[in-house]
């Protein structure tokens, strides 16, 4: 057993649905959980920097003693993970992974944000295990900023939708991957443009599983009795940032 924390970080509000996922599976952990609004949007910045505010973030965390940390960030996760990983002495866990080895086929699509599509990383993780899938990547730097800024109901995040899905008309995708966290928050919208017959991937869904059969096996699960809890901090205007997280749920 372990009772210590699981860190968990995003550019801003896009991580909380991973956490919102966690928060299912893992009833008994507690979270910490860091938006780095200050540096928001990720998706439009170079490796170095991600990086760089990657491992304040794992310093700050590790100073509240997490037991592991989540990178609940697709930007982040493939741009920084691999320096995080060799540079740091804790288990530290990407989001692009879970989905990558999980059972694929055919034609899939990936959407994220720029600085994801331009690192390439998600097609390398796929295929590592999958040589026959065919990827299909899109950057869409649109959504965040409109997500960030409460806007997804309105006309100009439907229009961006339709747009960016066009994409994905000729590609007789089956799945698409939602590789930037804020995704999910639009994730009806994006449903409802590709119709039913495409498969939307959560990431956040897989990578909670994941985790929990990490933390099982490696005996780290919280006490049972133990009802979880959240703890919020953010880099830049920490009222703004809870408004958003009240907003979905937390
Ligand atoms: N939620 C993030 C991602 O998954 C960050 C988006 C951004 O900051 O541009 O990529």
């Amino acid at each position: 057993m372990d009772k210590r924390p699981i860190g968990m970080f995003d550019s801003g509000c896009g991580g909380l649905t991973v956490l919102k996922e966690y928060t299912k599976l893992m009833p008994n952990e507690d979270f910490i959980y860091y938006g780095d609004t200050a540096h928001l949007p990720y998706g439009d910045k170079s490796p170095q920097e991600i990086i760089g505010y990657s491992k304040k973030i794992v310093e700050f965390l590790l100073k509240k003693d997490v037991k592991l940390i989540v990178i609940a960030c697709g930007t982040a996760s493939a741009t920084a993970y691999e320096y995080l990983k060799s540079n740091y002495n804790i288990e530290i866990r990407n989001i692009i992974e879970p989905v990558a080895t999980s059972n694929l086929h055919g034609n899939i699509g990936v959407i994220a944000t720029t600085s994801t599509i331009k690192s390439n990383a998600w097609e390398i993780s796929i295929k590592k295990l999958h040589n026959d899938v065919n990827v299909i990547s899109l950057a869409c730097p649109i959504f965040v900023p409109l997500i960030e800024n409460g806007l997804t109901d309105t006309p100009v995040m439907k229009e961006a939708i339709k747009e960016y899905m066009k994409s994905f008309n000729d590609n007789n995708i089956n799945s698409l991957i939602l590789g930037c966290t804020h995704y999910p928050l639009i994730q009806e919208k994006i449903q409802q443009e590709l119709g039913p017959n495409i498969n939307l991937i959560n990431v956040g869904k897989y990578s909670a599983k994941n985790t929990l059969e990490f933390l099982k096996s490696s005996s780290l699960q919280n006490d049972f009795e133990h009802s979880g809890s959240c703890l919020f901090f953010s880099s830049g205007d920490f009222n703004a940032f809870k408004s958003r997280a009240t907003f979905l749920g937390f």
